[in-house]
């Protein structure tokens, strides 16, 4: 049943600063082929995701299924191999011609990509309206508010899936993001759109799944590369000084190794699955 005051409560509790369009879309533009670096074209390689989707009998071959910033198709290209067919939207053209790529090298035609912003995702306009049996939303700012996740379970005549970080340590990116929190207000990675978004649902009268799934990996990237993205993370929320992109170089030459700087990464994600 929807309690009306309670989700009013979830929403504005929610209200998140937005993100300018052109900004997000450069960042992940610029991230693009480092992304792809981490999709497997492995035919009979799965994933946690896929397996966990499977034994929840929410992925089948007469399937069609929306992907929200499917990014070069970690999950999309899985996916695509079970189901009958996917929509992969992405904000960033770079990301959908990875995929675009990958789809042809694993001979799949069953993908149409979407170069869109979910948040003007029209549903009206679109025909999206309990369209896809499954709305799935793996790791992407797309979904970030009442309304954005709103409109994932108004696409879905059937499952949806989100995920998100629920904990995140970069080893030496906090140090720097501390080091300009002194001087701007930063919105905390940390984020908690599992924890908004577990409360809008559960008001909205669903009943959603909660799982966790940890993991631990290094990067390692040049200073420049490295700085390039410290600068362009932080940008998409404040307007940093030349004094402060020049800080953040020389806090990175401190931490290199014959100009690499190594990256240990930990993090907790949080997926919620439901039922509309
Ligand atoms: C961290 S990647 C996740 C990619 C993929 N879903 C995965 O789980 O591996 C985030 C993706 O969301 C896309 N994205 C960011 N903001 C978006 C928006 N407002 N609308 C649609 N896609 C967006 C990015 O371009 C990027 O491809």
């Amino acid at each position: 049943m929807r309690d009306v005051e309670k989700i009013v409560y979830w929403k504005d509790a929610w209200e998140k600063k937005k993100m300018d369009t052109k900004k997000s879309e450069v960042f992940w533009d610029n991230r693009a082929a480092f992304f792809n670096t981490k999709v497997s074209l492995e035919k009979n390689e799965s994933s946690d995701i896929i397996d966990l989707l499977l034994k929840k009998e929410m992925l089948h071959e007469e399937m069609s299924v929306l992907d929200i910033g499917c990014g070069p198709g970690k999950h999309t290209i899985p996916m695509a191999r079970i189901v009958k067919k996917i929509t992969a939207l992405d904000i960033s053209e770079n990301m959908l011609n990875h995929l675009q790529n990958n789809a042809k090298k694993m001979n799949l035609d069953n993908i149409k990509t979407l170069k869109k912003d979910w948040k003007d995702i029209d549903l009206e306009k679109e025909g999206w309206n309990k369209a896809f049996d499954f709305v799935f939303a793996s790791m992407t700012p797309g979904v970030f508010d009442f309304n954005t996740l709103e409109k994932m379970t108004k696409a879905s005549k059937n499952y949806c899936f989100l995920s998100g970080f629920v904990d995140r340590e970069d080893s030496i990116f906090d140090e720097v993001e501390a080091e300009i929190s002194k001087i701007y207000s930063l919105e905390k990675r940390k984020d908690k759109k599992v924890y908004y978004a577990f409360n809008v649902l559960w008001h909205l009268g669903y009943t959603p799944e909660v799982f966790y799934l940890n993991r631990e990996w290094e990067d390692i990237r040049t200073v420049e590369e490295t700085w390039q993205l410290y600068v362009d993370k932080i940008s998409m929320q404040v307007e940093l000084k030349e004094e402060e992109k020049m800080y953040i170089k020389e806090e990175l030459k401190k931490h290199q190794n014959n100009g690499k700087v190594k990256e240990k990464t930990k993090v907790k994600i949080g997926v919620l699955t439901w039922s509309v």
